[in-house]
């Protein structure tokens, strides 16, 4: 599927370049912009089928272990985040000792993973990110939340932004992405049998995502 889907943008983008490296004197300039957007398109095109593909197979449960670290899962996302948390200036807070609990490790470290990543880029200009970490035993289930004190969201959205390239904040292009990340984190958190909700005092106010995992 993955072939059939990405070949013929392959031949679009492959001919769009001919054209311009080897007819662009032969076009005038309303030509040559023709061009650059269809090329623009197709490298979108490009990058939306990637996700749509990631997505399929990325919220898929692998390999479920009982008594999965989530202190280690943390330190590892922690690592992996590392440069954009320093150059961030973010203050990520971790509150209390997580619990281990029974997941696949590779797909919960991509929910935190995206949570924290979201929180790290849409916040507040001029504001020194705080991102906190925290969870609360609920009896059957953990709960756990990510929250910023970034550009928050409103009321009105808070489904909407976990649908697959659902993105508020897209024009201008300041902040980078497709859209898929929350999409894929909800996924896996179903796939967990737990739940994904936001809170947030709406916009300008911060944002909290909370998701419960399953005890067993
Ligand atoms: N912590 C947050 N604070 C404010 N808005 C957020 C936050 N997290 C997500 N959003 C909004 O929800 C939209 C969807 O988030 P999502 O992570 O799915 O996509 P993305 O970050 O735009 O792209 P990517 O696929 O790279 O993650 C974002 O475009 C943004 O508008
Ligand atoms: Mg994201």
């Amino acid at each position: 599927v993955s072939h059939d889907l990405k070949e013929p943008l392959r031949g679009a983008r492959a001919f769009t370049k001919l054209l311009m490296e080897e007819y662009a004197d032969k076009l005038d300039d309303e030509g040559r912009g023709h061009l650059k957007t269809i090329s623009e398109s197709s490298s979108r095109m490009t990058r939306l089928i990637e996700d749509l593909l990631n997505f399929s197979r990325i919220g898929r449960i692998r390999q479920v272990e009982p008594n999965v670290e989530l202190n280690e899962v943390l330190s590892y996302v922690k690592k992996n985040l590392q440069y954009s948390l320093e150059e961030k200036g973010v203050d990520l807070k971790i509150k209390g000792d997580f619990p281990k609990v029974m997941c696949d490790r590779i797909r919960i470290s991509e929910v935190f993973s995206n949570l924290i990543s979201n929180a790290i880029k849409y916040c507040k200009k001029g504001v020194k990110p705080v991102i906190e970490l925290g969870y609360s035993d609920k009896g059957s289930v953990y709960e756990f939340y990510v929250k910023d004190n970034g550009i928050g969201i409103d009321e009105q959205y808070h489904d909407k932004v976990f649908q697959i390239f659902q993105r508020l904040h897209a024009k201008g292009g300041e902040y980078e992405g497709t859209g898929a990340g929350l999409t894929i984190v909800k996924k896996i958190v179903e796939n967990h049998n737990g739940r994904i909700w936001i809170e947030s005092e709406g916009e300008g106010k911060g944002s909290i995502f909370y998701f419960t995992l399953p005890k067993t």
